[in-house]
């Protein structure tokens, strides 16, 4: 049986991925931060509880990692920062752009030149397309999500010389509970349908976007799972799911 880690799947699409992987017949390691019994459904999979911010959880990780062997591995853990206009405190800002850039880079990296290399390794590497046009709420988040999309390039390079490959799968706003909620609050103030709301927040987030619905988590799984299934083809690959967010010629 094939093995994954999921990391930063206690919750969100991440969450979604790990059951969905255990379905498609993958033997599956979940990192999260929160405890166990807070997660739903965790019966079919392993489940490491980690902060990869201290060192004492990236180690964790890193044990983890080195032991599983997996064939696959997501970085889906997050950190959206503060979301507010205000200016906050620089270690806040460092700490995001530690947990959303530093370590997948330096976790990854370090398991690619430890890695036997009996084991092809795929590295999927959640990106966002904040990184297409940030504003005052999310620029440190767009930030640290454009540092990765760099970075991610960087360990592809280092994939060259080694039994794996490393992809970017970029996405756009997706059908997840806090979207869901903040469109149902709008509709149910202004007494408009949730359809209409959707589409005009769509619009309004970005005018590039050509969707008229938020992103299903089925469709990241079903990308998720074609970059596992390229090999070494899939190095240095970036995929959008983003409906259109960045325009016609990124
Ligand atoms: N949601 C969207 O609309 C959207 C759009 C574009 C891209 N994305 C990307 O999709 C990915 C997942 O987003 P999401 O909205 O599904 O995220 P989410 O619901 O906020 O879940 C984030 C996951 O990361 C884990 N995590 C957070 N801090 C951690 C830490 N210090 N150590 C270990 N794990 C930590 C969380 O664990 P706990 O919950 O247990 O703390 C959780 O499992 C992210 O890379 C995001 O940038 C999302």
């Amino acid at each position: 049986m094939r093995k994954s880690i999921v990391i930063g799947a206690s919750h969100g699409w991440g969450a979604h991925l790990a059951s969905r992987l255990v379905e498609e017949g993958w033997n599956v390691t979940a990192v999260g931060r929160r405890p166990k019994p807070e997660l739903p459904d965790t019966d079919a999979l392993r489940y490491v509880q980690a902060d990869l911010t201290t060192a004492h959880g990236y180690e964790a990780v890193e044990r983890e990692l080195q032991e599983q062997a997996p064939a696959l591995v997501v970085y889906n853990a997050v950190s959206y920062g503060p979301r507010d206009a205000t200016l906050p405190p620089l270690d806040e800002l460092e700490a995001t752009f530690r947990l959303n850039a530093l370590v997948p880079y330096h976790l990854l990296l370090n398991h690619v030149e430890k890695q036997s290399s009996a084991q092809f390794c795929t590295y999927v590497v959640t990106n966002s397309d904040s990184i297409y046009h940030a504003n005052k709420y999310s620029g440190i988040y767009a930030a640290s999500k454009a540092a990765l999309r760099v970075l991610t390039t960087a360990l592809a390079s280092a994939c060259q010389s080694h039994n794996a490959a490393a992809a970017t799968l970029l996405l756009g706003p997706l059908a997840d509970e806090e979207n869901f909620e903040k469109l149902q609050e709008i509709a149910h103030r202004t007494g408009a349908d949730m359809d209409a709301v959707t589409r005009r927040y769509l619009a309004r987030s970005n005018q590039a976007y050509v969707i008229n619905s938020f992103l299903s988590y089925e469709s990241c799984v079903k990308n998720v799972l074609t970059i596992a299934n390229l090999g070494r083809d899939a190095n240095g690959m970036l995929c959008k799911l983003d409906g259109g967010s960045s325009g016609s010629l990124i």
